[in-house]
């Protein structure tokens, strides 16, 4: 069982970092996990036929190589920050140059900013609907006054009070990444 936690933002000085560290430790106590960082896969703003219709045709070696990259895991973490109330663009050109390699598989969210990333986060349901995921429930958003400690130490313990719900959110994705990997093969479309 492989769980992918893919950094939403890629911008210098990004919070995104500190967060993969917390995320990443916790998870990879629990099953294989992977950091999925899009600073690692550059991609030019998505310009192709719809993916959906040609399931793992790739435009070149970029998106190849993002798509077999995603296709390996069973389900994701989503770190993302929220920009002008929405989810960051690099994350959403990222998801638009794939499609089958998410389908029917969990995936949940890490969230952090004025309202810990919430909009963000409820907007990125809503696009994981379309991919044919199972987004859950369980999220964990930082809020500013953590965001701000955190960038005063590298100690991940600034995140202990968040820890309950970072394994409700690990314990529920599993159960979801083991139910839907099983179910998978069986899948009618
Ligand atoms: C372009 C931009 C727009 C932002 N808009 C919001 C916002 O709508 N809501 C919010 O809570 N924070 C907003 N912020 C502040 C971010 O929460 C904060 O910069 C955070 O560190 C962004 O994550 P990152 O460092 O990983 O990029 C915005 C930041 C940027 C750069």
């Amino acid at each position: 069982m492989l769980i992918q936690i893919i950094t939403g933002t890629t911008r210098e000085g990004r919070f995104s970092e500190r967060v993969a560290g917390w995320v990443f430790d916790h998870v990879s106590k629990r099953a294989d996990a992977e950091i999925v960082d899009l600073r690692d896969h550059p991609l030019p703003f998505f310009d192709a036929p719809p993916p959906a219709k040609a399931p793992r045709e790739y435009a070149n070696d970029a998106v190849a190589r993002l798509g077999t990259t995603l296709d390996r895991a069973d389900g994701y973490i989503v770190l993302t920050a929220e920009y002008n109330h929405g989810y960051p663009a690099v994350l959403k050109n990222a998801m638009d140059w794939t499609f089958v390699e998410w389908t029917r598989k969990p995936i949940s969210f890490v969230g952090w900013g004025n309202v810990g990333g919430a909009r963000a986060v409820e907007q990125l349901r809503q696009v994981a609907v379309e991919f044919e995921m199972a987004p859950l429930r369980h999220a964990v958003h930082i809020l500013p006054d953590t965001m701000i400690a955190a960038r005063q130490t590298a100690d991940q313990a600034i995140f202990s009070p968040l820890e309950p719900r970072l394994e409700l959110l690990t314990e529920d994705l599993l159960w979801w990444a083991a139910a839907l990997r099983a179910a998978r093969p069986h899948q009618v479309s």
